[in-house]
């Protein structure tokens, strides 16, 4: 009879535009774990300011507002159909999260510690039982600094923009790829220069740059190391 592997943490990190979510959904689906997107619940309490007037469309943020409406900020993440999808206040927002709204006020919210301290705690509650994949800034670091599996993904940015680009170039957009490349200098710029838990590598990670990788390779370099975990 084999003995059962205890299921562990693993943590994502990395920079914007570095494929996280769809590298952290595909190893939740290998390992049978839950996977969270921490990113949308910071999307989550933006949207949530914007829609009870605690943030204005010019980027406003009455932030003693938003600090005293957290513990009636209700976000859930629901299983549709195989997908992962974010509730808000019981409402389906997983659409509205990811829209131009949104984008252009979060990294603001995201900067307040009061709203860190909030979500890193609900974070902790969803992974106490273990057998969680999370993606986002400071898990490795902050949320779960214990965790068993930690890794932090990186890509060249002129690689990044590319993609990001051919994305936006798809959806319709007509953004240029220079323009698209200053956007992801200057989110990585925000992120590792915030006053509040700054992205960073944890020491333990692992340095996963998949600027030269497919996502096949990727898998690859993640089922070695899942050898040793599984
Ligand atoms: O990964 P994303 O683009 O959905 O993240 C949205 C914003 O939230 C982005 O500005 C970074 C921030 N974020 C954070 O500060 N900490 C996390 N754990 C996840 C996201």
């Amino acid at each position: 009879m084999t003995t059962p592997v205890s299921k562990i943490v693993i943590a994502i990190d990395g920079h914007s535009s570095t494929g996280k979510s769809s590298f952290a959904k595909a190893i939740a689906a290998k390992a049978g774990y839950v996977y969270v997107d921490s990113g949308a619940m910071y999307r989550a309490v933006t949207l949530y300011g914007l829609q009870y007037g605690l943030i204005s469309n010019d980027g406003k943020i009455n932030t003693a507002a938003l600090i005293a409406a957290l513990p009636d900020i209700r976000i859930e993440f629901r299983n549709i159909d195989g997908q992962n999808v974010t509730f808000l206040q019981g409402v389906n927002v997983e659409h509205d999260i990811r829209g131009i709204r949104v984008s252009r006020q979060v990294s603001a919210v995201s900067a307040i510690a009061e709203v860190r301290t909030h979500l890193v705690h609900l974070q902790q509650l969803m992974g106490k039982d273990k057998g969680i994949v999370m993606d986002g800034r400071d898990i490795g670091t902050v949320v779960f600094p214990q965790a068993e599996l930690k890794i932090f993904m990186t890509a060249d940015p002129r690689v990044r923009a590319e993609r990001r680009h051919r994305e936006l170039v798809a959806k319709g957009g007509q953004v240029s790829l220079d323009e698209t490349l200053r956007h992801i200098l200057q989110r990585d710029y925000i992120d590792e220069h915030r006053a509040v838990t700054p992205l960073r590598k944890a020491g333990d990670a692992l340095l996963l740059d998949n600027s030269h990788l497919t996502p096949a390779d990727q898998m690859k370099w993640f089922e070695e190391i899942w050898e040793k975990y599984k």
